[in-house]
């Protein structure tokens, strides 16, 4: 087994093995020592890992309920908070217990934030089940659920009690939500790591599952360093963002109906290369995001789409930080008024 130690305010342990999902159970005991175990998941990944879940922690002795709601990014709203703390409520959840979040970024992020609020605060374990959420947001105690003005705009830092990283569980994801992880890889390559970078663009969705144990490892020990330097994101934390200030903007144009969170970033980085990398860089990012059956264009107007970026909460006053990579692992935070930033994104377009 590997295991990745986060050094913040309250430290933890990410674990990292085939199989650990069936047999986390004395893990998790040890680590969270307490009774009973709410585990919180959706209706898809509660059909694929819900039992085996729950077998493994009764077996080491808790008490163990479950609440499952629909899958989906709609779930992640005050509605469906508001039903997890009446369940937690019914089942006599305690501070001295703990929340479960089995499932992707949505099932964290929320299970994340009840886990900060409710009772004032409880013990909580990832157990990430897409690409996604192993190697980004299980990982850095941000959680959330969204408003109907915007997503993400209430939170806290919650960090768990650990992370427990199943790479067989990917053996189940749809070619399109295994892509839509792959875009937050190549970003790990393009801001820090020149070798990841290379091992990611030499394979592609049909064969990356040779490699995705390394992958992993790889992005969570970024992750990891990132956030330990800046837990509260108020500066490196930031570099995380590469591809996502206009990504964001693609999303919210298309109602985040038309293009996965990854498939933005793609066509975020792609933009974001073309204005400051050479020419050989970008036709090597262009080619990566390629390989995984990413886009890297799309029809939105950019005069609408950096409009879009001005809502970006990575605003901060007239200013707007975005991440440049001019070469290969090496990224810089850059920062100017939102009028400037517009003009050079319109400007330096091809
Ligand atoms: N997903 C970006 C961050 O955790 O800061």
């Amino acid at each position: 087994m590997k295991t990745i130690k986060v050094n913040v305010s309250s430290s933890y342990d990410i674990l990292i093995e085939r199989g650990l999902l069936k047999t986390c159970g004395s893990i998790i005991k040890d680590t969270v020592k307490c009774s009973n175990a709410a585990i919180i998941t959706d209706d898809t990944v509660n059909e694929l890992y819900g039992d085996a879940l729950d077998s493994t922690l009764r077996d080491s002795g808790f008490s163990v309920c479950r609440f499952v709601f629909p899958h989906g990014e709609a779930s992640k709203c005050s509605d469906t908070l508001n039903k997890i703390y009446a369940f937690l409520c019914e089942n006599s959840i305690t501070r001295s217990d703990c929340i479960i979040a089995l499932g992707g970024g949505v099932v964290g992020d929320i299970s994340g934030y009840a886990a900060a609020t409710f009772l004032r605060g409880l013990k909580y374990v990832q157990i990430p089940t897409t690409l996604l959420a192993q190697i980004d947001s299980s990982v850095g105690g941000k959680t959330a659920i969204d408003l109907p003005h915007g997503k993400n705009l209430v939170g806290a830092f919650k960090q768990p009690a650990c992370v427990i990283c199943d790479p067989d569980v990917l053996s189940t994801l749809t070619e399109e939500i295994l892509s839509d992880g792959m875009a937050e890889a190549i970003k790990y390559g393009m801001i820090r790591d020149e070798q990841l970078f290379d091992l990611i663009a030499s394979h592609n969705l049909s064969n990356v599952a040779n490699v995705i144990d390394d992958i992993i490892y790889k992005c969570i020990s970024i992750k990891r360093d990132v956030v330990e330097n800046d837990e509260f994101d108020t500066g490196e934390r930031m570099i995380l963002n590469y591809g996502h200030t206009l990504g964001h903007s693609v999303e919210s144009y298309y109602n985040y109906k038309t293009y996965t969170h990854g498939s933005a970033v793609a066509i975020g980085m792609k933009e974001m290369a073309e204005r400051t990398c050479s020419g050989e860089i970008t036709k090597k990012l262009i080619d990566c995001i390629k390989a995984y059956k990413l886009p890297t264009a799309c029809d939105a107007p950019m005069d609408k789409l950096v409009t879009l970026c001005g809502g970006d909460k990575k605003r901060t006053g007239g200013d707007l930080s975005f991440i440049v990579c001019e070469e290969i692992g090496q990224a810089q935070i850059k920062k100017l008024p939102f009028e400037e930033f517009v003009k050079f994104i319109i400007e330096t377009g091809k």
